[in-house]
């Protein structure tokens, strides 16, 4: 077989497993045969970059970096739908509905309203060419690469007799679930949570590398097919071969007869529209009949043929008793309102966020005041507003506090923050445990046996007030403890001592640099290799790793030159925890670069950067993370960084690409 055939054949093969495991939920295969088959793909691809097809599997997993997304006119325009809020503008639009059709008889098909960001996706002889998001409708953006990672969105379509163009519409959503763990994340590297589904949706479709979005896992709900030929007669036929062809339709549509079927689809789906893996906010009621809907046309904006119906979203008044500030392991300091209990959309309210300060001047609250609450897309309710009419006199208005409610150090409020933070992070005890218990968890440290209450107890009883401490601590400093045997004494001990051999990206998100992440670790600590050069590392040489902006290159450069950091990690290093990047063990080669020192920049064809960097140092030779006078060549694959290679020419460094590299060799 030609690598060409190879290529097609597994493309071929890994995009029909893919459409049995999200259609028919059937896996031929196991995920680890699905992955060897993709590396092998890629593999292939990355050797004949000429035959690699647009609906290469391969581009689920992301990797392009888009500088600017290329505008895009639409083919249809993508319109937007009329709202209405009660059954009486219901009724008035189905009798502008019987008058347009001269009082022939129709039908409705009735689908949820599901919250997300639009999206358009193009096809031409059946491969997915496109990805669009709305725009002003008129135009859009091109974000195929992003598209492309959503998993039940066909890359290509085997369906005969289809149009040569054809376009499907859909809304593109982050399910709650991914939403919860992105937020839980955030709040762990004290970044600003997002604010809501949607909202996490739209940022990030918006993002420029897919990697990043492939890993989101994002989701698409399919609502519309477009054609200049006439393809289907009606709606209901159009969903049904939508999803026979590959197409992620929700099966929550009905056909309803009339407005009375409309109405009870509508009360039906109020309550259960909760359990779905998205958030809805109302419902969607379209004319089946596609000549029918011809005949009914649109208005500027809108088609006359369908229409949305928004649900009220629940609303209660309770009291607002007292608001307490929490104070999170980096000192950021969160208003939480405390409610008299009350029933809301099925479960009973006792508490409501208030993100920040802002929040509390733009809802002018009082302590005493009835606020209204609602459920948006998080777990946790909001207040809305407050309910003027049952304000009384002689309350207290709310007021930020200006020192921490926990250990009394004033706040500080960074310019163009929201936040207030408590900077005494070596001394105020929610911080301290907090750090602990980020220290110990799973991505981290991963110290089993250590709840938080067993920390609580040690930071009052003065023996862990600082990660660095858990390494000092001895049996007999437990044994005196209240409720400690032996054997938990043991466990303690042995969980302690085998965090010492975990990997440094987990260490070095473990130490907990405020915005440094999992994912942002794992990528400074491959770039670095190890904390020694990260320490070191200055802002613009921080910028140059990809994916790390101003604010993270911000905060590491200052992390490490605070002083009882740099005691921390001395400690740590002292304990014999990992601090430098062993991503596979280097074995010699040969001396052929002996003293010669590289900066790697940009993809390769025959190595991941990784390897790259493997094979200079099984060689004798040395990787440096930025480009000085002193450097010797800085290797271009491509996409390199533009501003590595201008600095490189300044400096009369030798630019050289991956082929000279191999012939150094
Ligand atoms: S049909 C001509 N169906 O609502 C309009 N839209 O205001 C065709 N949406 O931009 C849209 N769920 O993002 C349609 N089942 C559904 C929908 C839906 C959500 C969004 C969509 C559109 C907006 C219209």
């Amino acid at each position: 077989m030609t690598p060409q055939e190879q290529i097609n054949q597994l493309t071929d093969e890994l995009n029909d497993l893919n459409f049995q495991y999200y259609q028919n939920s059937i896996s031929k295969v196991t995920d680890i045969e699905f992955d060897k088959l993709l590396v092998q793909l890629r593999d292939l691809e990355n050797q004949y970059p000429e035959f690699v097809r647009e609906d290469s599997p391969t581009h689920r997993v992301g990797g392009t970096i888009s500088k600017e997304f290329e505008s895009v006119t639409h083919r249809f325009p993508m319109l937007s739908l009329g709202n209405t809020y009660s059954a009486k503008d219901l009724t008035d639009f189905d009798e502008r509905v019987r008058k347009g059709l001269g009082e022939a008889d129709y039908e409705y098909i009735c689908e949820l309203k599901f919250d997300g960001v639009a999206l358009s996706m193009w096809y031409e002889n059946g491969t997915l060419s496109r990805g669009v998001t709305r725009g002003d409708g008129v135009r859009g953006d091109d974000i195929t690469a992003n598209v492309k990672t959503i998993r039940t969105i066909p890359l290509n379509i085997s369906a005969k007799n289809m149009p040569v163009r054809f376009e499907v519409r859909g809304e593109g959503f982050m399910p709650l679930i991914t939403f919860e763990a992105l937020n839980k994340e955030r709040e762990d590297i004290g970044e600003q949570l997002l604010a809501n589904p949607r909202n996490a949706a739209s940022g990030t479709f918006k993002m420029q590398d897919s990697g990043v979005v492939a890993k989101r896992k994002m989701d698409c709900y399919m609502y519309q097919f477009l054609s200049n030929d006439d393809v289907f007669s009606t709606h209901e036929e159009s969903l049904i071969r939508m999803k026979e062809m590959g197409f992620n339709v929700s099966q929550t549509w009905e056909k309803c007869k009339n407005m009375e079927e409309v109405l009870a689809f509508i009360s039906q789906w109020d309550k259960k529209r909760h359990t779905l893996p998205l958030n809805t906010d109302g419902i969607v009621i379209k004319l089946n009949s596609f000549a029918q809907r011809n005949i009914l046309g649109y208005t500027a904006k809108s088609p006359r043929w369908a229409i949305s119906y928004k649900y009220q979203s629940e609303s209660v008044s309770t009291l607002l008793e007292s608001v307490s500030y929490q104070v999170g392991r980096t000192g950021n300091i969160t208003p939480v309102a405390n409610l008299k209990p009350v029933l809301l959309a099925g479960t009973t309210v006792k508490r409501a966020s208030i993100h920040n300060a802002n929040e509390i001047i733009r809802l002018d609250l009082y302590l005493g005041d009835y606020v209204f609450v609602e459920k948006g897309g998080e777990i946790i309710p909001k207040i809305t507003r407050v309910d003027l009419d049952k304000r009384s006199n002689n309350l207290v208005k709310v007021q930020f506090p200006t020192t921490c409610p926990e250990c009394g150090t004033e706040l500080i409020r960074k310019d163009g923050e929201a936040n207030h933070y408590c900077p005494n992070d070596k001394g105020c005890p929610p911080q301290i445990k907090g750090k602990i218990e980020h220290f110990i968890q799973r991505k981290a440290l991963n110290i089993e046996n250590l709840g938080t209450e067993t920390i609580d107890m040690f930071y009052h009883k003065g023996l862990v007030k600082n990660p660095a401490d858990l390494y000092d601590l001895k049996r007999e400093n437990l044994l005196n403890l209240e409720g400690f045997k032996e054997k938990s004494i043991q466990n303690i001990l042995s969980g302690v001592e085998k965090s010492k051999e975990i990997p440094f990206k987990q260490v070095l998100f473990g130490i907990g640099i405020r915005f440094v992440g999992a994912t942002v670790a794992e990528k400074l600590a491959i770039y670095f290799n190890g904390i020694d050069n990260l320490a070191k590392a200055t802002q613009e040489e921080l910028l140059q790793v990809p994916e790390i902006g101003l604010r993270i290159a911000q905060s590491v450069v200052e992390y490490f030159q605070n002083t009882d950091n740099q005691e921390f990690i001395a400690r740590l290093k002292a304990a014999g925890l990992q601090f430098t990047y062993n991503s596979v063990e280097i074995v010699v080669e040969g001396e052929g670069l002996a003293g010669k020192t590289f900066v790697i920049s940009g993809t390769f064809q025959n190595f991941e950067r990784d390897d790259l960097k493997i094979k200079i140092e099984a060689n004798g030779g040395k990787v440096l993370s930025g480009v000085s006078g002193k450097l010797n060549y800085l290797i271009a694959g491509a996409e390199a960084g533009p501003s590595k290679l201008e600095k490189a020419q300044k400096l009369n460094v030798a630019v050289i690409s991956e082929d000279d590299f191999i012939k150094m060799l």
